[in-house]
Parts: C-alpha cells; sequence; structure tokens
C-alpha cells in the first residue's frame, strides 16, 4: 500500500486542528460529537489536546456498503447522542466524500436544537461533494483514491494502522 500521510504529518495537522478548535469554542458550552466508526481514532487524539472543558457523544452511521466502495443507504443510531440543547455542538467525522453522511447526520443533529453546530473532518477528497456544504475545519484535502488507516476501513480492515494509506483496487 503507498502511504499517503505518515503519523508525524497528522498528529501535528490534529494539534493544529485541537488549537483552532480552543480559539473557536473559549467560553462556549461544547459538545464533540463523533461518528462512528471512522472518527474514533481522530476523535480520540483530537479531543486530548482541545485544552478547553468540553462533552463527548457519539452517534452510529453505516452505510452497509459491505464489500463495494459505493454508498448505500445509510443507517443511523442515536443512542449515544448526550442532550445538546443550547450547547454548540462540534460534529467529526474521518473524511468527506460525497458529503451525504455529514449532511444527513448534521440534520439530526439540528433535530436536537444545538445552540449551533460546524463540522470538521481529517481528509476532504477532491472534486466528490454531492452537497452544498463544506465542511468548517479539515485536515487535509486528498485525491479521490480509496484511503485506509487511522481509523477509516475497507470491509472493516485497516482501521488500526497509524498512518493513511492508499488502497489499491487489487487489494480490494
Ligand atoms: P460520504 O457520505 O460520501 O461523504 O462518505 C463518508 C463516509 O464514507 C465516511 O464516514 C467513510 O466511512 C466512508 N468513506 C468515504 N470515502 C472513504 C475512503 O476513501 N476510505 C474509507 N472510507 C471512506
Ligand atoms: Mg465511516
Amino acid at each position: 500500500m503507498k502511504q499517503l500521510l505518515d503519523e508525524t504529518e497528522i498528529r501535528n495537522r490534529v494539534s493544529l486542528l485541537a488549537e483552532q478548535i480552543a480559539h473557536e469554542y473559549r467560553g462556549k458550552p461544547l459538545t464533540v460529537i463523533g461518528i462512528l466508526t471512522g472518527s474514533m481514532i481522530l476523535i480520540s487524539d483530537l479531543i486530548r489536546r482541545i485544552d478547553l472543558p468540553l462533552r463527548l457523544g457519539l452517534i452510529q452511521a453505516s452505510s452497509y456498503r459491505g464489500k463495494t466502495v459505493t454508498p448505500s443507504k445509510l443507517i443511523v443510531n442515536e443512542s449515544l447522542v448526550p442532550d445538546i440543547a443550547g450547547r454548540d455542538v462540534l460534529l467529526v467525522d474521518d473524511i468527506f466524500d460525497t458529503g451525504f453522511t455529514l449532511s444527513e447526520i448534521g440534520k439530526k443533529v439540528t433535530a436536537r436544537n444545538p445552540n449551533s453546530l460546524k463540522t470538521l473532518v481529517l481528509l476532504w477528497k477532491e472534486g466528490r461533494s454531492r452537497v452544498p456544504f463544506q465542511p468548517d475545519f479539515f485536515g487535509f484535502r486528498i485525491p479521490d483514491s480509496f484511503v485506509v488507516g487511522y481509523g477509516l476501513d475497507y470491509n472493516d480492515e485497516y482501521r488500526h494502522l497509524p498512518y493513511i494509506a492508499v488502497l489499491d483496487e487489487k487489494e480490494m
């Protein structure tokens, strides 16, 4: 597999994002909501570097793409979302591809009456968006190829890799 982003690059960028978030939310009641499963590594690294009081929530989204890379219907489990009424919510996902996942989950979070809602993703794929908004914070713009590692999977594998790599079609 071809490595795209190494551990050091990711660590440095996540630290900068955490500083940006701390600056943005100082004095506000921040709740960070991570989208499972892909964002779990990012969330755990990110929140430990945000020098602010904050609460953590989780929401689970699965698109049941199985062995394919084409998204299908999104299944959302909201049972781990805490009360966010009147709080400032930062919704975190691993990657912004078509934007469909963040858009759908954003609607569900908005329905719970937060004071504000912004989005953060580690990776933003070039030229794939099919929704009329962009992530508020992002780590890296990446070319349109399928990537794994640092939480991102292919068929539930490779999430544990500490770096991000491009998965060749012959490895699928
Ligand atoms: P979107 O809904 O098309 O923006 O896709 C977002 C979701 O699809 C992410 O939460 C990932 O789970 C998955 N995804 C999209 N692109 C990739 C990729 O290159 N590698 C691994 N998962 C991906
Ligand atoms: Mg995912």
